[in-house]
């Protein structure tokens, strides 16, 4: 895995127990259940990461010990936006960070012969251009379908400086890729893969991630 530093890549610390989490859901004989528990582990990783990337400004309580405490709160509003189907798995781990959170879909699928991504449909909140929005999906392997998405975004309104790409694996190529379209956005990821192979997952990888959380 590599950990060079890319612009606007936020990566999430490299420790041993992060490793052991992706040790688990890359390993083809991790039953789903157990997948889907340390993924999610992962996930909340992530938007948690996410999270400390956003404005604050200063706050004065007052606490129980009728004593002064200077700390932050949170500037602005947040929503999140999943691609359907696998970025849907993340919604969860958003929710309980953000407590009735909003949260938009973008309807996309890479083709299986040439990979290249689809648009169905979107649903976002109308206030969409107001928000901060953390954008989920687990994989980014070419970028094409990530690219999509942010496109919808920026037609909706939405600055890319206000956008987190959330995801669990990207290839050094899709990076590369979405920044050359997008290099304002934040990508927060665990992990960078070197390659693709010849039918564009990542390598090493973990396989479809859609079908393993909630298929296979
Ligand atoms: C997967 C994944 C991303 C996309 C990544 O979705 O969740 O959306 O492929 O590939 P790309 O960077 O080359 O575009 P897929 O279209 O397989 O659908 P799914 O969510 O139903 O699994
Ligand atoms: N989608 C996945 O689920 N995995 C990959 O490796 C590439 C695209
Ligand atoms: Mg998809």
């Amino acid at each position: 895995m590599s950990t060079e530093p890319f612009k606007n890549v936020i990566m999430l610390p490299q420790t041993n127990q992060l490793t052991g989490l992706y040790t688990i859901i890359r390993d083809q004989n991790t039953k789903r259940s157990d997948f889907i528990f340390y993924a999610d582990r992962i996930i909340r990783l992530l938007v948690e990461e996410g999270l400390n990337h956003l404005p604050v400004q200063p706050t004065t309580v007052e606490t129980s010990t009728n004593q002064k405490f200077e700390g932050v709160s949170f500037l602005g509003k947040i929503c999140g936006v999943s691609i359907v189907r696998a970025g849907e798995s993340m919604e969860q781990g958003l929710r309980e960070c953000c407590r009735s959170v909003r949260i938009g879909k973008i309807l996309i699928q890479r083709d299986e012969e040439t990979a290249q991504p689809k648009l169905f449909f979107e649903k976002l909140p109308e206030d969409i251009a107001e928000r901060y929005v953390f954008l989920l999906d687990p994989m980014l392997a070419t970028g094409g379908s990530a690219a999509m998405a942010t496109e919808v975004l920026i037609k909706r309104g939405v600055k890319q400086e206000r956008i987190f790409f959330l995801n669990l694996i990207c290839s050094k190529e899709g990076v590369d890729y979405y920044h050359s379209k997008f290099p304002d956005v934040k990508i927060v990821t665990g992990a960078v893969d070197p390659c693709l192979d010849e039918n564009k997952y990542l390598i090493p990888g973990l396989g479809d991630f859609g079908d393993r959380y909630y298929c296979l």
